[in-house]
């Protein structure tokens, strides 16, 4: 679809606004004329013949065409700036929604600083265009052909003299745009560019002052700054090869009338009101004409930053409510893998992935870094869907729940915690904003994070996050888990949860978990087998696959994988080589695993 037919058929009820304004407009340029109309009578009928019977009348009459024309320009204002701010209000909103349901998958792929390009400067691009660009359109249409048509009234000839130059500069402003919209769309890519490279260090800034990148940094940034100069410097290099000769065919125009026109006036041909009427409407046949090259520019922009917005906004969300979807109210927490199975781009993440679990039960899940344990218990909230194989909860496909439902009956601390920029309070509760301070302390008591919460300065009301206190990440850890704890969930999911807290929290943490005040059947991911303590079952994950399962002494006893990982756990260093050799682990992947 076309750019413009899409945000045509966007507007839905507020085209009216915009035909409105629009009209009006057309009005207001169409009666231009008008004043010089009323001169040329004011110069023929009053001042030549000396005849001061029609001044009144007609000064009158100018007067109330000028003021008439200012209230239509005044509501026409009004419309258009309505209209179009409008539709950017509504057009962010999609964006927003959609941005906030797609999968991970497209935020994958699409970075945080080009989603704000779209949001920000390209959809201001569209507000121009709604407002600006059509109303100069119109404008430069409607004065065109009206001061045409009545000089062709006022004198045929002198009129068509004056538009031999224009077909010169339609093709002109032809091959300008042709030249130009490429530019343009390149121009935009360039602006992404830089403000994705902008928000990437602002986001990675710890980085890279920990690795004292900031020269690299800045250079890199600086090279993105200048090919997005040099791309506007081209650009507008194009516009101005093309502009003065543009303005120059225009510039004919006021020529051919001195000219022209004095001919005919001297051969009385013109009257001198007419000959006035030409000299006052030169610049209402020029105008449009000079305006076309920067409105086709601008209408290229409109493409461009029009295309970004489409992208985003008609983007196929991937992970929707069904629609015979049910709720998930009070599951009992049982959770299976049928031989689940996941790809992304062709890549095997997940091979035949089948397990159950019964409600209440406690599964660890110990594997390798990037052996799939996120990815694992991401099908279990539907961030992914299963190639193949099915996702049970209670028994039914989670594909079968509505979105909202399942993922408010499974808690989810996550592995990269991320906390908002608000009150320990608000961050907690954010799943459940209805709860009360005192559960809130509470929760934050079984994740251990009531003590260090109390410590700070305004205690659970301190402010964290991007704006707040700096925090260690096993605060951030515990923090996050007091988040889960509190919409109390049929099914918990620790992702490496307690990867930075020390072994005593840990125990504590553990001992909390088992005691819980409600049924919760708990997924533990660890890298630690100390993690795990107390857990009915532990799953071995190795590259997507489930290699060993049971519980720790039958896994112990199974003398594989997970007695690997125990005896270098247990006994780092000289013992670790010894298992090596006896079980035939590589020594690459034992210098890996001894640092887990
Ligand atoms: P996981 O993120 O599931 O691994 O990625 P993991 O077991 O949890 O690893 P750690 O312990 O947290 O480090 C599994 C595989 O999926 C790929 C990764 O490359 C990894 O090999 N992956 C993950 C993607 O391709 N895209 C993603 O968005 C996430
Ligand atoms: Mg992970």
């Amino acid at each position: 679809m076309s750019p413009l037919k899409w945000l045509w058929s966007y507007m839905g009820k507020r085209r009216f606004r915009l035909i409105a304004g629009l009209v009006l407009a057309a009005i207001s340029s169409g009666t231009m004329f008008v004043n010089p109309m009323l001169s040329q009578r004011l110069i023929d009928d009053v001042i030549v013949p000396q005849n001061t019977e029609p001044l009144i009348r007609l000064l009158l009459m100018m007067f109330a065409v000028q003021i008439a024309r200012l209230s239509l320009r005044y509501v026409m204002v009004i419309l258009m700036e309505l209209s179009s701010t409008d539709v950017m209000t509504d057009i962010r909103r999609r964006m927003y929604e959609v941005v906030q349901n797609q999968d991970y998958r497209f935020l994958n792929r699409v970075r945080t600083g080009n989603i704000m390009t779209r949001m920000t400067s390209d959809l201001d691009m569209i507000r121009h265009s709604v407002a600006w660009i059509t109303y100069q359109f119109v404008d430069a249409v409607v004065l065109f052909a009206s001061s045409f048509t009545f000089l062709m009234f006022v004198n045929w000839k002198l009129a068509l003299c004056l538009t031999a130059v224009t077909p010169f500069i339609l093709l002109l402003s032809r091959r300008f745009v042709k030249r130009i919209r490429p530019r343009f769309v390149l121009l935009r890519q360039k602006l992404t560019e830089l403000s994705t490279r902008v928000t990437e260090t602002i986001d990675g800034n710890r980085v890279v002052k920990a690795f004292a990148r900031e020269p690299f940094e800045q250079e890199r940034f600086e090279k993105h700054n200048a090919k997005y100069r040099d791309t506007s410097i081209e650009n507008a290099l194009i516009s101005a090869k093309y502009q003065p000769v543009l303005e120059f065919l225009s510039q004919i125009l006021a020529v051919v009338t001195l000219l022209v026109g004095g001919i005919f006036l001297i051969k009385g041909e013109l009257t001198p009101g007419q000959y006035l009427s030409f000299s006052s409407l030169t610049w209402t046949l020029a105008a449009p004409l000079r305006m076309l090259g920067i409105l086709l520019a601008d209408l290229q922009r409109f493409h461009a930053a029009a295309s970004m917005i489409m992208e985003v906004v008609n983007s196929e969300i991937g992970i929707v409510d069904k629609a015979d979807s049910i709720q998930l109210i009070r599951p009992s927490g049982r959770v299976e893998f049928k031989n689940v199975s996941f790809d992304i781009d062709g890549a095997p993440i997940l091979k035949d992935v089948s397990f159950k679990i019964e409600p209440g039960e406690t599964v660890g899940i110990l594997g390798s870094t990037g052996a799939g344990k996120t990815s694992l218990v991401n099908m279990l909230l539907r961030f992914y869907e299963p190639t193949t194989g099915e996702v049970l909860v209670d028994g039914v496909n989670v594909n079968r729940y509505t979105l909202s439902s399942l993922r408010r009956r499974v808690g989810l601390a996550m592995q990269d915690v991320f906390l908002f920029s608000d009150s320990v309070k608000g961050n907690i509760a954010y799943g459940r904003p209805q709860i009360d301070e005192e559960s809130i302390r509470k929760r934050a008591t079984q994740a251990d994070a009531d003590g260090f919460i109390q410590r700070m300065q305004d205690g659970y009301d301190t402010l964290v996050g991007e704006r707040g206190v700096g925090l260690s990440g096993g605060q951030r850890q515990r923090i996050s888990l007091a988040r889960a704890l509190a919409v109390k969930p049929a099914v918990l999911i620790l992702d490496d949860t307690t990867s930075a807290v020390d072994s005593e929290t840990e125990q504590y943490i553990q001992h909390q978990l088992r005691t819980l005040d409600f049924p919760c059947t708990k997924i533990i991911i660890a890298q630690r087998i100390s993690s795990f303590r107390g857990a009915n079952r532990i799953l071995v994950m190795d590259k997507g696959r489930i290699v060993e399962r049971g519980a720790h002494e039958e896994l112990l006893a199974n003398k594989g994988f997970y007695h690997h990982i125990w005896t270098l756990q247990n006994n780092a260093g000289m013992a670790a080589m010894e298992m090596g050799q006896e079980t035939g682990f590589s020594p690459e992947t034992e210098l890996k695993q001894a640092t887990i």
